[in-house]
């Protein structure tokens, strides 16, 4: 036996709940050889037992078909994490999930998709049940990003299946239309669609659903922290004053929602180049270090502009799962322990609640129906507040 054959006979060994095996992950650590006896260290990135169990058994049966008779495996895994739960007061109109988190920015383009793909699946990897929901009604780009764009969904009586990828649950308006089409979104639709994502999806008992939103501050933002308790707010910024300015904004909703904000994500911050990978900064780094501070959170990664990021979500293979090794996968990885780490303290301190944004006004109801004048016969036209009463 060599350390080749060792480790092809390991490449047989699958990743429990994933298609890729443990070697091409970068999860073999050490391999020693004396004669018939092989010692194999194991860093992998979950915390269940399970896992653990699972390949312990898979690398003694690959590694007995090449000869070997003593055989010692040393799995590293991360501390299991707590097991809070979220204990909700206020409306959750899908209960069979313990954790939201609600990913946002001031503005279009900075990257909050890309985020939503890659920190679902690295919490994924780390052992949590996710979901990963595209709210953004107006831009679905979650399917192409998670490989699923040529999928259709199951449906089931009156309810939809979410198709799976990576380890991931996934449902987005891009999923049930067909491709290139557009729709017109008046407030309330929006409102009854965001309500449909959530009730009429057949999520399984999810420990996190991560919600892709549209850019900026809306009737989607707001629907959905009435319509479920949030655990965790992030928004995705790109480093220049002109986007901070925005992610102030982002910042200053999860405030009045009462969404507590687990923190912001510089995205685009610096160049890694891919010929010597070194890193230069470009749209400037860490400003946004100072407005986490100001809102009282914290910066919770840096992720710079990598081409294999751009790739990696045009061709719907993203980089945490594909480049495991790379340096802005370890950085996603951080990133999502931060957030599971978060979501454990606000849970243990008595959990999200949505009680204090629920609508005033009886179901049916327009918010601005009472202090707005009735509509003029011959115009269809809205109250102009936003709220969709036509
Ligand atoms: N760090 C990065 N390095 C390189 N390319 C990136 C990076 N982050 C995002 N991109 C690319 O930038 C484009 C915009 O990113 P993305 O779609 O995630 O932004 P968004 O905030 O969701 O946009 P929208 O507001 O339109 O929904 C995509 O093509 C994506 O692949
Ligand atoms: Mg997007």
């Amino acid at each position: 036996m060599t350390q080749e054959s060792v480790l092809e006979a390991l490449k047989n060994v699958i990743y429990p709940g994933f298609t890729k095996d443990i070697v091409t992950f970068g999860f073999i650590k050490e391999v020693k050889i004396e004669a018939n006896s092989v010692a194999v260290v194991v860093d992998i990135t979950s915390s269940a037992v399970e896992v653990r169990d699972e390949l312990v058994k898979s690398i003694d049966i690959e590694l007995r078909k090449i000869g070997a008779t003593d055989i010692k495996v040393a799995v590293n895994q991360p501390k299991a994490p707590r097991q809070a739960s979220n204990s909700v007061s206020g409306k959750n109109i899908a209960p069979q999930i313990k954790n939201f988190v609600m990913v946002s920015s001031g503005k279009g383009g900075v990257g909050k998709s890309t985020t939503s793909v890659n920190i679902a699946i690295a919490m994924a990897m780390q052992g949590k049940k996710v979901g990963l929901l595209d709210a953004d009604i107006y831009g679905p780009n979650i399917p192409r990003m998670m490989g699923v764009n040529e999928q259709k969904p199951e449906i089931m009586g009156n309810k939809v299946l979410p198709l799976k990828a990576y380890g991931v649950e996934v449902m987005s308006m891009g999923s049930l239309m067909e491709s290139g089409q557009s729709l017109i979104w008046r407030g309330s639709m929006i409102m009854k669609a965001i309500e449909q994502f959530l009730r009429d999806i057949l999520w399984s008992e999810l420990d996190v659903l991560v919600i892709d939103m549209p850019p900026g501050t809306g009737d989607a933002q707001l629907t959905l922290a009435q319509s479920v308790p949030v655990t965790a707010g992030i928004t995705v910024t790109t480093p220049q004053e002109v986007s901070l300015d925005d992610s102030r904004r982002s910042l200053d909703m999860f405030k009045k929602l009462h969404i507590p904000t687990a923190g912001v994500i510089e995205n685009m911050s610096g160049f890694i180049c891919p010929e010597c990978n070194t890193e230069s900064d470009i749209f400037g780094m860490g400003t946004s270090t100072v407005m986490a501070k100001e809102y009282d959170t914290t910066l919770l990664a840096q992720i710079p502009i990598e081409p294999a990021i751009r790739i990696g979500g045009d061709t719907g293979m993203p980089i945490v799962y594909h480049k495991a090794d790379s340096i802005t996968a370890k950085r996603y990885h951080e990133c999502a322990s931060k957030l599971i780490a978060f979501m454990d303290e606000v849970n243990e301190s008595g959990g999200a609640s949505n009680a204090q944004i629920q609508p005033t006004t009886p179901p049916g109801v327009s918010a601005c129906s009472t202090p707005q004048p009735a509509p003029k016969k011959e115009s269809a036209e809205s109250c102009g507040t936003g709220c969709g009463c036509h």
